[in-house]
């Protein structure tokens, strides 16, 4: 089961209680969303722990493996610390996502910053904090972070990130290691990079190399290519300039099941396969095995989130789609409405009710594209309702805004019955909190 749960549509603890109701992690979905109203992030507990082991065990046969979760899916403070607990380290892409491993005490050696345009300020704050990693991106920023730690007297760790020319079978908008992409060194610029950092950047330390492919990916090919990439360019690095490079990132980008058409391997499969792939190419090349970072988000916290939302109004278009809307939408989920991503949703209230309706389930957000699941079949659906949507732990509340004004829902997480909160529901306080009325005006 633990080694499978990217492979679930559902969090590992979802039933079916006694009145019907679904429950996750114990607590009983319809009486979360009247304690915590609606539209409410519900974190299992369970699901994001079991899938941190099932990493912790998949890659047990390689001594030299290191995890860092990657932040950008879902960065909060209580989700950090649970993180920290199963021994992850930290792929932040920002000063905020810095600041909150940061201040919840994460020890900053276990920390990777990324991005193609880190500010001069986020690597200050990176160098002064001491994190483990610094990815750098592109020349202009291998010069900025060897003349800020020249100034602070620091020497900096660092990767490359490079771009290894692989394209995998995900949306265009989520692939990121093809040629032309706006992330990394290109293959033909590794060189010059590091002939600039043994010859001129004396504060920065060369470490290894970084890639990442893309995200929600399902071919364990794409991990084996980048790999006999990366390790091709240890060996050639090592020859050409006599350093032998002991890291490799090879980013995240395992796919998980939002509906029953997703088929992603377990990440036992895609452990079976990087392993194998990093032995057998460094016993071919007679090069030592190197410590391997990898970078997961989504398949960490995607299947351990739902989101619960109210029905309210209903439509039928004469000849045309039976709308069913709910209290939320494109604003605590944007995934609908960039990617035409879908999901599986059901009815906490109404589980073993038949599904005789096929409806379109429609947010609240004044946009027709803000269509949160397209035709499906669903029981009869009544205002009042709680309608629960899966695999929403990756990438919704991290993507999530203020549009129309609304504010941004609460999250909780649920364990062995009991409910935490671990975000606080925005207040219309909230909304106003940082507008200012010139004096002038007033
Ligand atoms: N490492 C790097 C350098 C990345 O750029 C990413 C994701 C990851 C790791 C984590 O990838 P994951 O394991 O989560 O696939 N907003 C999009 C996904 C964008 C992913 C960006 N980079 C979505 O909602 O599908």
């Amino acid at each position: 089961m633990k080694d499978n749960i990217n492979q679930l549509i559902k969090p590992i603890t979802t039933t079916v209680n006694s009145i019907g109701h679904l429950e996750i992690g114990g607590c009983d979905l319809v009486e979360l969303a009247k304690e915590y109203k609606t539209p409410l992030y519900v974190i299992d507990e369970a699901t994001l722990r079991g899938v941190c082991k099932s990493y912790r065990e998949a890659f047990s046969d390689y001594e030299h493996v290191k995890f860092l979760y990657a932040s950008k899916a879902l960065c909060t403070s209580a989700i950090t610390k649970i993180l920290d607990d199963e021994e992850f380290g930290f792929d932040v892409v920002s000063d905020g996502e810095l600041y909150t491993v940061y201040r919840t005490g994460v020890d900053m050696k276990k920390i990777l910053f990324n991005g193609n345009n880190k500010s001069v300020d986020e690597l200050k704050m990176a160098i002064d904090l001491e994190i483990g990693r610094i990815s750098v991106d592109n020349f202009l920023e291998l010069a900025t972070l060897d003349k800020i730690a020249d100034l602070k007297k620091k020497k900096v760790d660092i990767l490359l990130r490079i771009t290894p020319g692989i394209e995998c079978h995900t949306h265009e908008y989520i692939q990121t290691g093809h040629l032309d992409s706006k992330f990394g060194f290109d293959m033909m610029q590794i060189d010059m990079a590091v002939d600039l950092i043994q010859n001129q950047y004396k504060n920065l330390n060369l470490k290894g190399l970084h890639a990442h492919t893309g995200s929600q990916i399902f071919e364990t090919k794409v991990y084996c290519d980048e790999i006999e990439i990366l390790i091709n360019e240890l060996v050639r690095i090592k020859k050409k300039f006599n350093i032998e490079l002991k890291e490799i990132n090879i980013g995240g980008g395992l796919g998980v099941r939002y509906t029953i058409h997703d088929n992603p391997p377990s990440v036992h499969d895609i452990a079976a396969s990087i392993i194998n792939s990093v032995k057998t190419h460094c016993e071919e090349l007679n090069y030592p095995y190197p410590l391997i970072y990898l970078e997961p988000g989504r398949s960490i916290i995607s299947t351990a989130g739902t989101t619960l939302y109210t029905v309210g109004s209903k439509k039928q278009v004469p000849n045309g789609r039976k709308y069913v809307s709910v209290d939320g939408g494109m604003a605590d989920n944007p995934r609908p409405s960039l990617y035409q991503a879908e999901y599986t949703a059901q009815v906490a209230n109404k589980a073993n009710k038949d599904k005789n309706e096929k409806v379109t389930i429609a947010g609240r957000y004044c946009e027709s594209g803000d269509i949160l699941l397209n035709e499906i079949k669903m029981p009869k659906l009544e205002a009042g309702d709680i309608l629960c949507v899966y695999n929403t732990g990756a990438y919704n509340y991290s993507m999530s805004s203020n549009y129309n004004r609304t504010s941004k829902p609460a999250m909780v997480l649920v364990n062995s019955g009991q409910s935490d909160i671990i975000v606080n529901r925005e207040t219309l306080e909230d909304i106003i909190r940082n507008d200012v009325i010139p004096s002038r005006l007033r």
